[in-house]
């Protein structure tokens, strides 16, 4: 369903739930993530785009502090007052929503009651972040309708400490980041440590091409926190030997190579990913800004073959996508994207190639996996905000 619908979709829903006033309409996008994979949480470097792929919720505010929410995708309701935030076990779509309420209330923020639909066209489950896009758009929300004083990064780190502490996900800062700040034609390379930003343009003459396995991601949550603590153990070990290390994001190969050995091999080989993924995140916003966009693929492979076998974060089906599109038409890179164990690759295609590609990795991907895959070719977009009241499309 194209953006138009989207906002139809959200608009009749709204009228035939919550009848009245009009509402305002809100939107998040989702994201992919260039190069920089598992390095948000180790203070390093991550280089996401924001997609024309958006969660959109409409909202009107109440007189009362009852949260009412309807959300298309599930045909589900759920309902909540301000005064008493618990999670909702049988709509947990709706606790992202109830984390943001929740930690902008801890912060001091003033909310009102309201109505909302929740529509979207971000596959779910497919690691292109629905769901900080449903916390940022909760959160954008709030902050116009309630007319809250909350800067851009600090609403960012407030949706992921709802998505840390109220769902329960200790995920990194790159996708509410990526969500809030997105802009047209532009990835952003974020260092996780200081939340200083760049815009890189992307070249002319490339699309990113994304590539859903259908594979929905089982096991993440716990996968994904193991090795959040496999590397904190790499940290406390590297520690003792280099006293300044903080975090992973300030240790060089060269560091490895000498302490390495130290380590337990599992947590030696997570070690080696994030650091290198650090190392080939520079290189390649260097190369994106010459031009060399051969160069910028090549660091797209390692980057998988690296998370793949050091960091095991990426399973059968990825495998298979990724390699048939090294082989198809135009493509200069290719690797899994997200926290992995399934979900999407993202791939760097010759944009005259773009139709080709697509064809050919569908079909062959079809042959091989038995299942049908959802490509698209994505346009870098806007970070999250409100539509104008009447949008003219
Ligand atoms: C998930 C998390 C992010 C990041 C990626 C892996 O998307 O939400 O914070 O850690 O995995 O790069």
């Amino acid at each position: 369903m194209g953006a138009t619908q989207l906002y139809q979709q959200v608009r009749e829903a709204f009228e035939q739930r919550f009848p009245g006033e009009p509402p305002r309409i809100f939107q998040a996008p989702g994201r992919v993530n260039l190069i920089g994979e598992h390095t948000d949480y180790n203070d390093g470097f991550v280089l996401p785009v924001a997609i024309d792929r958006q969660v959109v919720l409409a909202a009107r505010l109440r007189e009362d502090r009852r949260v009412r929410l309807w959300a298309t995708h599930f045909q589900q309701g759920s309902e909540f007052s301000l005064d008493q935030i618990v999670p909702d076990a049988s709509a947990p779509w709706s606790n992202y929503v109830r984390g943001v309420a929740l930690m902008l209330q801890q912060e001091g923020f003033a909310l009102r009651g309201m109505d909302a639909v929740i529509a979207g066209n971000v596959p779910i489950g497919s690691g292109l972040s629905s769901s900080a896009a449903i916390e940022v758009a909760t959160a954008v929300a709030f902050r116009d309708l309630c007319h809250l004083d909350i800067a851009p990064v600090a609403l960012a780190l407030l949706c992921q400490r709802a998505e840390n502490e109220f769902v329960g996900m200790k995920c990194g800062i790159m996708d509410q980041f990526i969500a809030v700040l997105g802009q047209r034609h532009h990835a952003l390379l974020i260092d996780c440590r200081s939340l200083d930003y760049e815009l890189v343009p992307l070249p002319e003459g490339v699309s990113i091409v994304v590539c859903d396995t259908m594979k929905r991601r089982g096991l993440v949550d716990s996968e994904y926190n193991a090795r959040r603590q496999e590397c904190e153990q790499g940290v406390t070990i590297l520690r003792e030997y280099l006293p300044d290390v903080k975090a992973l994001r300030d240790v060089t190969s060269q560091d490895l190579a000498r302490y390495g050995h130290l380590l337990p091999p599992v947590v030696r080989k997570r070690c080696a990913h994030v650091v290198s993924e650090n190392e080939r995140t520079l290189q390649a916003v260097a190369a994106l800004r010459a031009g060399q966009v051969e160069e910028f693929g090549r660091l797209m492979d390692q980057s998988h073959v690296s998370l793949r076998d050091d960091y095991e974060v990426s399973c059968q089906e990825l495998d298979c996508m990724v390699e048939l599109a090294r082989v198809a038409p135009g493509c200069l890179g290719a690797r899994m994207t997200g926290a992995g164990f399934g979900g999407c690759t993202v791939n760097l295609v010759q944009t005259e190639a773009t139709e080709a590609f697509t064809q050919r990795v569908a079909d062959e991907y079809q042959r091989e996996m038995g299942v049908k895959p959802e490509i698209y070719v994505c346009e870098a977009s806007a970070g999250a905000g409100s539509l104008s009241p009447n949008p003219s499309f």
